[in-house]
Parts: C-alpha cells; sequence; structure tokens
C-alpha cells in the first residue's frame, strides 16, 4: 500500500497561496471569521488572525476525517489501549465523567474505582478543612501542606492550585517540591512546623528519583520531629501512586495510600489524586467544579463536527502552522498572572505527547511534529521577548489567553491587561508598513527618517489565537485545560503518533543513575563514561575536595 502523502504536501497548494496573502489582507474576507471564531459557555476561541483561509481550513478539516480522529476519540473513550507501546488505554477522561452530560463509555470498573477514589480525596479535604484531623492520626491540626512531585505530578496541581488563589478556603498554605535541587526542601524544613505539616508523595511510578528525595528528606525531619517515631511520622504521609506496594515500602500507611491507574498519563493526571492539593487549597466542591469544566470540554468534543469543535481547530491551526507554513515553535501566553504555569504545563502535555519521531506503527514519519512550545505571562514578556516576535527574523505564532472578568475591583488595571493583550495580537498580525513608519518620522532629513522608518517597520502578518475566558473559575479552567489536551490528541492522531508515552526521558534518568556511584568517588564506575562526562565529574570532585 502506498504512504499517505505527507501533511505538508497536501497542504502545499493552500500554503502557496496564503503565504502570499498577508493577514491585512486575509482579516477583510468575511466568509472567514464566522468559520474561526467559536464558544463554548464562558469559553471564546477566535483563530481569526491564523494565516487561514475558508479552502486551508476544509483542506484541514477533511485530512482530519481522513485520519479517522473521530473513530479514535471515541476509542479513547471506551478505553481501548490506544498507547500502544505500553498496552495501556488513556482513561484521563473517565476521571471526569462523573460530570459529564453524556454518558459514560468507560469501562464501568473504571469508574467505580474513580468515584471511590473521589470520597477518600473528600474524607482527606474534608478532614483538613474542618480541623478534624484525628480522622487522619494526626493530633493537630494541618497548616501546611507540602506536594512532593514532578512533571505531571506537579506541573497540573501546582497550576491549578495558583490559578484558583481566590478559591481557596485558607485553611492550609500549599508548598510544592518538585526539584531535586535541595535548596527548596531544606527551606521548607526550616520554615515550616513539622508537626503541622501534611506531606503528599505524588508519583505514579513511586520511583521517581528527584520525589523519593525528597520524601526521604522530610521523613527524617518528620521522625526528629516526633522524637524518633516512625509511625506517628508516617501519619503525616500521603501518597498517591500506581504503585501501592512501593508507597507502603516506603512507610506510608496503607490506608493514606491513593490510588493512581496505568491507564492515567502523568501530564493527564491532575484530574486524580494526584491533583488532591487542589482539593485541599479549595475544598472539594470547586475540585469537582473543576472536572465538570473538563467534562464539558469532553462533551463538547464527543459531540462536535470538526467544523465546530473547538479542541480539533486549535489543533488544525497548529498543524497548518508546523507542517504547513513551517514554523519550528510557538508560544503561549496568558495574561492572567494566576496562569503564569500555564504555558509549563503546556509543555509538558505538548512536548511530552507529542515530541516523537516515528509513528505509532513504527513507521517513519512523514512530517514534522511538535513544535517547540514557550510562553510566560503578559504584560511582563511584553518587556522580555516581545521585540523577537515583533521583528525578528522568525515567526512565532502565540496563543493568547485572557479572562474578561477579574477577581478583583481594580478595573483600570484589568483593562489596561486586556487591551494590551488585544493590542499585542493586532500588532502582530497587521504590523507597520514602511510608508506608514515614514509618516511618523517628523525629525531630520529625508534619508535620517528613512533610515528610522527602516528600524520602525513591522513586518506583521504574524499569526496568533486568542483565547478568552469569561473569568478564571474551576469550571473555566477545567475547560482550557482539556481543550488542550484534546488539541494534543488530534494531533497525536494527524501525525500517526501516540501521544501517551515518553520513552524520550528514559535514556537520561538511567545515565544519571549510573552517575550517582562516580560522583561519590567510585572510579570504576567513573570509567565506563564517554571522556567528555568524565572530565566533569573530575572536575567536580576536583572542586569539591578544594573546600
Ligand atoms: O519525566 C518523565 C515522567 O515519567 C513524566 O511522564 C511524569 O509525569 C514524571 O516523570 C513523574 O513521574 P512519576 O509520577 O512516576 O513520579
Amino acid at each position: 500500500m502506498a504512504a499517505d502523502p505527507s501533511i505538508a504536501v497536501q497542504l502545499a497548494a493552500h500554503a502557496a497561496r496564503l503565504r502570499s496573502l498577508h493577514l491585512r489582507t486575509l482579516l477583510r474576507d468575511e466568509t472567514r471569521a464566522p468559520r474561526l471564531r467559536r464558544r463554548l459557555g464562558p469559553l471564546l476561541l477566535d483563530l481569526t488572525r491564523q494565516k487561514l483561509d475558508v479552502a486551508a481550513l476544509d483542506a484541514l478539516g477533511a485530512l482530519a476525517e481522513a485520519r479517522g480522529w473521530r473513530a479514535a476519540r471515541d476509542a479513547m473513550f471506551r478505553g481501548e489501549a490506544i498507547n500502544t507501546s505500553e498496552r495501556r488505554a488513556a482513561l484521563h477522561t473517565a476521571l471526569r465523567a462523573g460530570g459529564s452530560r453524556l454518558p459514560s463509555p468507560a469501562p464501568a470498573a473504571v469508574r467505580a474505582e474513580v468515584a471511590a477514589t473521589l470520597e477518600r480525596m473528600a474524607h482527606i479535604a474534608d478532614a483538613v478543612e474542618t480541623g478534624e484531623t484525628a480522622a487522619l492520626g494526626l493530633p493537630e491540626t494541618v497548616t501546611d501542606v507540602v506536594h512532593v512531585g514532578i512533571g505531571g505530578s506537579d506541573l497540573g496541581p501546582r497550576l491549578a492550585v495558583e490559578a484558583l488563589a481566590p478559591y481557596h478556603t485558607g485553611r492550609v498554605r500549599c508548598h510544592f517540591l518538585p526539584n531535586v535541587d535541595g535548596d527548596a526542601t531544606s527551606t521548607l524544613m526550616r520554615r515550616l512546623d513539622p508537626r503541622r505539616t501534611l506531606v503528599l508523595l505524588v508519583s505514579k511510578s513511586f520511583g521517581t528519583q528527584e520525589t523519593l528525595l525528597n520524601g526521604r528528606a522530610l521523613r527524617a525531619w518528620l521522625v526528629a520531629a516526633h522524637d524518633g517515631d516512625a509511625e506517628a511520622a508516617a501519619r503525616h504521609f500521603i501518597a498517591v501512586s500506581a504503585n501501592v506496594e512501593a508507597a507502603v515500602a516506603f512507610g506510608v500507611p496503607r490506608n493514606h495510600v491513593l490510588p493512581m491507574w496505568d491507564w492515567v498519563g502523568g501530564r493527564y493526571s491532575l484530574w486524580s489524586a494526584v491533583g488532591l492539593v487542589i482539593a485541599l487549597a479549595v475544598g472539594m466542591p470547586r475540585f469537582r467544579e473543576l472536572l465538570e469544566g473538563a467534562a464539558h470540554m469532553d462533551d463538547h468534543f464527543r459531540e462536535a463536527p470538526w467544523q465546530d469543535n473547538l479542541p480539533v481547530l486549535l489543533a488544525l491551526a497548529g498543524i497548518w502552522n508546523r507542517n504547513a507554513l513551517g514554523y519550528p515553535s510557538f508560544a503561549v501566553i496568558a495574561y492572567a498572572d494566576r496562569l503564569r504555569e500555564l504555558y509549563a504545563h503546556l509543555q509538558q502535555v505538548e512536548m511530552e505527547s507529542l515530541g516523537k519521531r516515528v509513528r505509532a506503527d513504527g513507521g517513519a514519519l512523514a512530517d514534522a511534529t511538535v513544535p517547540v512550545l514557550w510562553g510566560g505571562v503578559g504584560s511582563n514578556v511584553q518587556h522580555a521577548f516581545f521585540q523577537a516576535l515583533h521583528q525578528g527574523t522568525d515567526v512565532v505564532p502565540v496563543d493568547f489567553v485572557g479572562v474578561v472578568r477579574p477577581d478583583h475591583a481594580l478595573a483600570d488595571n484589568h483593562d489596561a491587561l486586556l487591551a494590551n493583550l488585544l493590542a499585542q495580537a493586532a500588532a502582530l498580525a497587521l504590523g507597520k508598513t514602511r510608508e506608514e513608519a515614514l509618516a511618523e518620522a517628523s525629525a531630520g532629513d529625508a534619508a535620517a527618517r528613512e533610515a528610522l522608518a527602516v528600524q520602525r517597520t513591522f513586518p506583521g502578518d504574524r499569526p496568533s489565537s486568542v483565547i478568552l475566558l469569561d473569568a478564571l473559575t474551576p469550571h473555566s479552567l477545567g475547560m482550557l485545560l482539556a481543550l488542550y489536551e484534546h488539541k494534543v490528541f488530534v494531533q497525536g492522531c494527524l501525525w500517526g503518533v501516540n501521544a501517551f508515552d515518553q520513552w524520550g526521558v528514559e535514556l537520561g534518568k538511567t545515565i544519571a543513575s549510573a552517575i550517582l556511584p562516580a560522583l561519590d568517588g567510585d572510579a570504576e564506575a567513573g570509567a565506563a563514561f564517554d571522556p567528555s562526562t568524565r572530565a566533569l565529574i573530575e572536575a567536580i570532585q576536583a572542586r569539591r575536595e578544594a573546600r
């Protein structure tokens, strides 16, 4: 069977046509906007500043249909083993199916386990919120929660806790320890009262070096605070893991271990007990609203035809920019301080899922896959890297994310924030011509004015999307995060890659474990490495000894 031509080849004619059409011209085409602007409840997706016209959009939609996105989507929701390299389902949608309007096709056993775990989370969250911590075996009320976990066991929960700050119950302060760097761990141990601290050890595998090292440091701190009583110290831990036995072997009481499952990928896990810290911060009813928001997007993703389907449209815009126009990176800029971790969470969701160079079936890829995702918070980053976005030699498409109604009374600030978001999207698209720049220049002779106009010309024609939430609530946050999850799913489907494994992170982990004994002075272990690594190990050892 002849291989499908690449996406780039299939879209080449449209790309050639649109490359020669400036966004200024495209924006005047009135047939585009109704196709490129879509609302779902409190979330508006505006793709009108993408370099797309109706014909190109239809070609993209036809491609998605031909590559079977609907059948693939249904297989995911049913719990088929679509993560083929690990022979696992990808059932994160089952974690929020309770908030869905549609009947869940996920296996009944999965739904029952999810419901039971939510009940256990509610029990813990309620105990902490009401101060009745005796139910957890703790004699004193909890003032601080330390969430230990990295990657998917950190980014989503941390983002949600920060994003939902106005909804915090105020009963506990939440701290996050992702990094193995002992700086943050020792600072927290100095600052917190161990007797009033609850430690969440969150690791799907319960084998992650960073998490276990921080866990051991906190365990020693807690044991010391309990005069060597390891059992009393152990009651300050709650573990969340798919490897329950490893958590118990670590010393967490069995009834303090909440389950995870192999059918939830780490980067899709904030909806599970991995998100316990969110429930502790905002209370269980608000956590359920977050799940309901995601379920709202799930239902839409399951029902809407591609032309109206927000995740599909966002995915197609990304495919267009990557494969038809050839842009190697894109930026997510949230004009909301509380979404400052959004781009970091999406880096994992997108780049760990789609950073693949072979197809799921082992074949070579015909197209480039995930662009590098980076970003930050507006308006701060306007004063950092936006110069390059406007006048640099590379075009970087941007997703602008904003919030219509703030949770504070400083209306002037908020208007300025939104005005900046809108202005940047417009400036990137429209730019400023040499003639416009020349008309502005008043000082100096003609040559000086011309020279300045050249510097002050903006090429424009730089694409962006705008996502506006009516307000940043648990529900709208759930929708936003599920929107990107499903966008990634559709792109995985179009590229033919498995969006649910992550073999690319393993090699470095193995080498780090092998380097550890060499750093500790085991010469034989050190000899096994390449000359560059050996020289650096020796340099570190030499400088340590020089102290
Ligand atoms: O970095 C790779 C990774 O496996 C991620 O996929 C995962 O989110 C993270 O490590 C943490 O893994 P765990 O939850 O098993 O500690």
